[in-house]
């Protein structure tokens, strides 16, 4: 496909996902607010069947709320569902997988280095990650286990430890990340497909026909939208990990991304627990110590230039050739690679000036991170990089 219309689709579908995504999120965080938030009704309320209510003001308004313990005696005539944020944030999203890792696999999933895979081969595995990731989890939440949820909690950490470390070993780091993401976000929006759902549709059927609603529904609805409260973070965090080359690079990446679903999630409960008017600041305090402590781990290593080797002056054009062969078909105002065919991230390098300009996010990106050039596409050596990282630290000292 032409780059210049992959471009667009990718902006298009990209904005519609992330429109989608808010609504969908920004529901799911009101609700759990405001379950969180209902108080003990007066009698009047708790004698129609109302068991915790609450008042609000937004936009200039005061809000009555009230929940049922069960149901209300009748059917409203309106009553508002909200499932289309859901799925119509899946919908983006799998274009959006498919378009930039299925389409463009050759690009941004396989990496001939981890694994040396045809797009086909690719596009099964990451799609049959999919399955299994999404499998195990419908499995298990149909178990016993459904009612301890702290096992239920450990063996799903576990099975996604797995994928995580088996993704690593067949795809581009960027590629295993967001794989990771397309399994989260659809065990989330299986939990409003396969669980919430239903259960509300026999919640009002059994209203409808005027039976009193088994409390199994609800409970299970509940079950499931606790899970998704807790990963809407981890989620959010790895559909923007891929600006963030120090976390999917790391030689243990898979590590990493659990440790950030871990801090992610645990940030979540402190939310979920303030609600209920517990303020527990130290799992936020926690939080911010272990995600300092994960950076200063995955610091990476500096490259070394001993003093012998500063002396020898850099010289510009050395720099600039460099620049050139092995940067200038993706940041140029005329590229020459195939796939991006205009100046990547808005770094576009003409003269020395500009070198010098981008020189901090050329340090993080060749020296430190090494993820530029992309996958290494125009084959830098390891002495161009060290070549680099001298003039970068003689100009510093300069
Ligand atoms: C095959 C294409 C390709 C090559 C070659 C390439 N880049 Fe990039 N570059 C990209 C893409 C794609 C992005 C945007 C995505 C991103 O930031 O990860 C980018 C973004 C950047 C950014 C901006 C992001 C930031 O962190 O501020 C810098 C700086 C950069 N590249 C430097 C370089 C340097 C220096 C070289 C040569 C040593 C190089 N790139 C070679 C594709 C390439």
């Amino acid at each position: 496909m032409d780059p210049y219309i992959t471009d667009w689709l990718n902006l298009a579908i990209r904005f519609a996902h992330v429109i989608t995504g808010i609504a969908w999120i920004g529901a799911s965080f009101y609700f759990v607010w405001l379950d969180n938030h209902l108080e003990t009704p007066p009698q009047e309320k708790a004698d129609k069947g109302i068991s915790g209510d609450l008042w609000a003001i937004h936009g200039g308004g005061f809000y009555e709320v009230a929940k049922y313990k069960l149901a209300p005696p009748q059917m409203p005539s309106m009553l508002h569902w909200f499932k289309w944020e859901a799925y119509t944030t899946w919908i983006t999203g799998f274009f959006l997988l498919a378009l930039m890792f299925y389409v463009g696999a050759e690009t941004y999933l396989i990496d001939k280095s981890v694994a040396e895979l045809t797009q086909m081969q690719a596009i099964l595995y990451g799609l049959g990650s999919i399955v299994i990731g999404v499998g195990c989890y419908e499995i298990l939440v149909r178990t016993k286990l459904k009612d301890h949820g702290l096992i239920l909690g450990l063996i799903l950490l576990i099975i996604g430890t797995l994928l995580s470390y088996g993704l690593m070993q067949i795809f581009s780091a960027r590629g295993a990340y967001m794989h990771m993401g397309a399994i989260i976000g659809t065990i989330m929006a299986g939990n409003v497909f396969f669980g919430i759902m239903p259960s509300q549709r026999a919640l009002v059927k059994a209203v409808e026909a005027g039976n009193t609603p088994d409390s199994k529904y609800g409970l299970n609805a509940k079950l499931r939208s606790t899970h998704n409260t807790y990963i809407t973070l981890p989620v959010i965090f790895i559909m923007i990990s891929n600006h963030y080359p120090m976390t999917f690079n790391h030689n243990a990446g898979w590590i990493v991304l659990m440790a950030l679903i871990l801090i992610t999630a645990a940030i979540r409960q402190y939310f979920v627990l303030r609600h209920f008017g517990k303020n527990q600041p130290g799992i936020i305090v926690g939080a911010i110590a272990a995600t300092i402590v994960l950076a200063y781990l995955i610091a990476p290593a500096k490259l070394e230039v001993s003093a012998e080797q500063l002396k020898n002056k850099v010289s510009i054009a050395q720099v600039q050739t460099i620049i050139e062969t092995r940067c200038s078909a993706c940041h140029s105002i005329q590229n020459t690679d195939d796939i991006f065919t205009v100046a990547q991230g808005g770094v576009v390098f003409t003269d020395i000036a500009s070198i010098r300009q981008w020189a901090p996010r050329i340090k993080a990106r060749v020296i430190d991170a090494k993820d530029m050039p992309f996958m290494n596409k125009t084959k830098m050596t390891a002495e161009e990089r060290t070549l680099l990282a001298i003039w970068l630290e003689q100009m510093s000292t300069k």
